[in-house]
């Protein structure tokens, strides 16, 4: 018979408890904690079938084989580039966003148009001929993609002990749920079930899987911490809804760096590729106006281009607003009070609008010089022109830092047809002043900077 048992868990990182609590003692976190029934059955042992349970036998780690672990190419560059090049086999990837962000689009995606490798597409929240009427749109290459709308672990299992796959999708690990544990799907104790059930298929199929998961309305993947713990890799979707233009983010990646990012255009028929970024980041404009300026940003181990757009006017209010979209509102806040005390530019009294082209959010330090020189292209109403480029940290005393990779931003740059690229003095060293049309300055404080940029307009 199935014992009953009724477990406490946390919400925020899944510790359990034998009874309720305000604060989680694990996360400190507060009213996190809720009840869970759990009917565990007798032979809570036993795998659902399709799961090899095959025992592996310690090894000596001199005799193990060497080399890299063999990776399936996504036939999808920008995936294959956050993965670290290509999907590990065996690996459990989770992909998390938001609704609507284009989650099941894209790994539908793959899964049909992954020629020569057998894939199962499970889904929980689409039927079938909703699935195939996607897929029309998305256009199908493979002939050997299967599609299962299940929600029930064991049958999905026991599909996968008669067939053998080279990929396994599941969409999305919140439908799921198992009959060893009756608690309702998308519950903790189901979440953290059915991902392990997931784990030790992959493990010991060394199939590698995806799992869609959601995300909840403050940002952080729907169930508990133990979740990204679990899983290999955990990449994340996003980008503004308004914008056509989404971020593959890796978050956590054991077999590569988590600091790659693939860009994506959401159209009519799928995910386009994005591989040329710059482009799309900058506006196009027909004259110069003032508020704009441009960054040489980068973005995991890729050179970026990317427009900011500031707004400065008077406040109507007696409390001046700010706002950043894409940037992060303290850092407007401290760039601000920096320009005031170190620059003197007074613009307590302003309200102060920051905008990042494409909706698209930057995590590179090197954005604040052109954050700062677009609020006060916007304040003097004073335009930058559309060839002149920034990547510079500011600090705290208003000096102008060194960012890394230098020579890469200022290619791009040259690249791309811009004249002058404004840099830290210390990210000059071994730097050319003159490369092509590009000149390239180099200021150690804001102040000089300032005189040099906008001093002869
Ligand atoms: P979806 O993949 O269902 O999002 P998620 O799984 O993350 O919730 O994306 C749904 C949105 O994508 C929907 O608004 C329609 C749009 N879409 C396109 O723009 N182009 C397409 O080719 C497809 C299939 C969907
Ligand atoms: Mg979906």
């Amino acid at each position: 018979m199935a014992k009953t048992k009724t477990t406490y868990f946390c919400r925020e990182c899944g510790a359990e408890y034998s009874k309720w609590m305000g604060k989680c003692n694990a996360c400190g976190q507060w009213n996190t904690i809720h009840e869970e029934v759990i009917h565990i059955e007798n032979s809570k042992t036993s795998l659902p079938k399709g799961i090899n349970q095959s025992q592996r036998k310690p090894q000596l780690i001199h005799e193990l084989e060497a080399g890299s672990q063999p990776r399936l190419n996504m036939q999808n560059e920008e995936l294959n580039r956050v993965l670290g090049g290509g999907l590990v086999q065996g690996s459990l990837v989770l992909v998390g966003g938001e609704p609507g962000i284009g989650k099941s689009t894209l790994l539908l995606q793959i899964a049909i148009r992954l020629k020569g490798k057998k894939v199962l597409y499970v889904s929980g929240e689409e039927s079938e001929q909703q699935i195939r009427m996607r897929a029309e749109r998305i256009g199908i290459q493979n002939q050997n993609c299967y599609i299962l709308s299940e929600t029930r672990s064991e049958a999905i299992f026991l599909h996968l002990s008669q067939m053998e796959v080279d990929l396994l999708v599941i969409d999305s690990i919140q439908t799921l749920q198992t009959e060893r544990i009756d608690s309702t799907a998308g519950s903790i104790s189901q979440i953290r079930e059915c991902t392990a059930e997931l784990l030790r298929y992959a493990k010991s199929s060394d199939v590698p899987v995806f799992i869609v998961g959601h995300i909840t309305k403050d940002g952080t993947l729907a169930g508990p911490k133990v979740l990204e713990h679990m899983v290999d890799t955990v990449l994340q979707f996003e980008g503004d809804r308004n914008y056509g233009y989404r971020i593959l983010r890796s978050l956590k990646n054991r077999f590569g760096s988590t600091s790659e990012l693939g860009i994506y255009e959401m159209q009519n028929n799928g995910m386009r590729e994005v591989s040329n970024p710059s482009e799309i980041l900058i506006s196009q404009r027909d004259e110069d106006s003032s508020g704009v300026a441009i960054a040489a940003t980068m973005e995991g181990g890729r050179p970026m281009l990317i427009e900011v757009q500031a707004l400065v006017s008077s406040a109507v209010y007696g409390t001046p607003q700010r706002s950043a979209t894409g940037f992060d509102t303290r850092r407007l806040n401290m760039l601000l009070a920096v320009l005031e005390k170190k620059a003197g530019f007074k613009l307590a009294t302003k309200d102060v609008f920051l905008n990042i082209a494409g909706g698209i959010r930057v995590d590179d330090p090197a954005i604040d010089l052109a954050v700062a020189c677009a609020i006060l292209s916007s304040n003097y109403d004073l335009p930058l022109g559309d060839k002149i480029c920034f990547a510079a940290e500011v600090g705290l005393t208003g000096e102008i830092r060194n960012v890394n990779h230098a020579e890469q931003r200022i290619r791009e740059a040259e690249k791309l047809g811009f004249e002058k690229i404004y840099l830290s003095k210390f990210s000059l060293k071994g730097v050319q002043n003159q490369t092509g049309n590009l000149s390239v300055k180099g200021y150690s404080h804001i102040e000089q900077l300032f005189k040099s940029v906008f001093g002869g307009k």
